[in-house]
């Protein structure tokens, strides 16, 4: 019996070659696994071409919940966004593929795993440093970064070996789509110039084609969790797909974003995810009225913290948990409805309301009722300003010129 490898199999054209060459090239049984994190697809199609192509064995495993509930949510309660414009859907995605690669080794008795990526982007690390945190003895093999063959040469091995060639694999963009949204590259995109062609957009409509007034959405948050649309209880997985849906019909969830990778080199990224976008916003507007001004300050740092771990490949940390273990305290007055207001590629927060309300009516308002105590304002002043008025009359801090010394 030859000694089996799982690998992490998506059904294109690198993943399905990466089997018939990992028979070749390393004499092993290859296990095709393919993870269903809500990107659409016809999955027993891809059960029977793994097997077609070569696979001994091949598994589905439908992680969306547990991507939404262990991935997606502490994420969206943490407001990570990395470089100020990545929701971070294929860094979130990764360390899950990673834990159920190594969990399906140890069911099959494999003495390997595989991933189908190349050896320039972030996917590998995130894939092996999650994988070396599970199973630091797991052999790890990824053919796509050793064997060394360009796109044409990859297709001219399939076609040699009556690999189907997807019709995909002729399109010039490398695509990763998930619940939480669907990232672009290479082709035309690679010159940061040119603008992205409409044709790279299949979530969203184009903002000048998405109708001509405004759609409005309400999202109510339990705990920093989004629990409901419009008043009605969904599961998270349901929520998330109906806001994609809706949102992307409004043209909402485009990004364009020239991002800096963990190995050092800079790429220009297309991604549309119109669910995280409104989520994002909302949650953030609601923490806006829930949380102190100290606490959002924190919670700045810790969501800049927390976002780069994550695109950086550390999710399997301590530092992972303890900043997770934070963020979960700091929800807990995160409760209450955001009203969003969608047109033509836009999402604004119009409206919030929270049982937890930090806002008091009778603090705010300059009409009647005013129960803040104006002339309290002297003396606070008064105390405020010391330090600068002692530091006033010691320096000369009148000049509008910024001068050498
Ligand atoms: N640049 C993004 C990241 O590192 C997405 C990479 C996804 N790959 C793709 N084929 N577009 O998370």
């Amino acid at each position: 019996m030859l000694d089996k490898v799982v690998l992490a199999y998506s059904g294109g054209l690198d993943t399905s070659v990466a089997i018939r060459w990992l028979k070749q090239q390393y004499n092993l049984d290859v296990i095709a696994l393919n993870i269903d994190v809500g990107n659409e697809r016809d999955f027993s199609a891809i059960r029977q071409k793994a097997i077609d192509v070569g696979a001994v064995k091949a598994l589905v495993k439908d992680a969306k919940e547990t991507f939404v509930n262990h991935f997606i949510f502490p994420a969206l309660q943490a407001d990570v966004i990395y470089e100020g414009q990545y929701p971070l859907a294929t860094a979130l995605s990764r360390p899950l593929m990673a834990k159920l690669l190594v969990d399906v080794a140890k069911e099959e008795g494999a003495s390997a795993v595989a991933h189908g990526c190349t050896g320039k982007g972030n996917d590998q690390v995130r894939f092996e440093v999650s994988i070396n945190a599970l199973s630091p003895n797991l052999r790890i093999i990824a053919p796509a970064r050793e064997w060394g063959m360009t796109r044409e040469e990859t297709i001219s091995y399939a076609q040699h070996y009556g690999i189907p060639v997807p019709v995909t694999a002729s399109s010039p963009y490398s695509i990763d789509e998930n619940l939480w949204g669907r990232s672009i590259e290479c082709g035309v995109l690679e010159d940061p110039w040119v603008e992205p062609p409409e044709e790279v957009f299949t979530w969203t409509k184009s903002p000048s084609e998405a109708p001509d007034k405004p759609g409005y959405v309400e999202i109510g948050f339990d705990r920093g969790i989004p629990v409901t649309i419009d008043g009605r209880e969904l599961n998270g997985v349901s929520l998330i797909q109906r806001l994609n849906e809706l949102a992307g019909n409004y043209g909402v969830g485009r990004i364009d974003h020239i991002e800096d990778r963990l190995v050092g080199i800079k790429s220009r990224e297309i991604y549309e995810a119109p669910a995280a976008i409104v989520l994002l916003q909302a949650h953030q507007a609601l923490e806006a009225m829930t949380l102190s001004r100290a606490q959002l300050r924190f919670q700045q740092k810790v969501a800049a913290e927390y976002a780069d771990l994550i695109y950086n490949g550390l999710w399997f940390t301590s530092l992972r948990q303890d900043l997770a273990a934070y963020v979960n305290s700091s929800q807990r007055f995160v409760t209450g409805t955001v009203r969003l207001k969608l047109f033509r590629g836009s999402c604004r927060v119009v409206g919030r309301k929270s049982p937890f309300s930090l806002y008091n009516y009778g603090l705010a308002t300059y009409d009647k009722g005013d129960e803040f105590d104006q002339s309290a304002s002297p003396g606070f002043i008064h105390i405020w300003g010391l330090p600068v008025r002692t530091q006033a009359q010691a320096q000369d801090i009148s000049s509008l010129e910024e001068k050498e010394r």
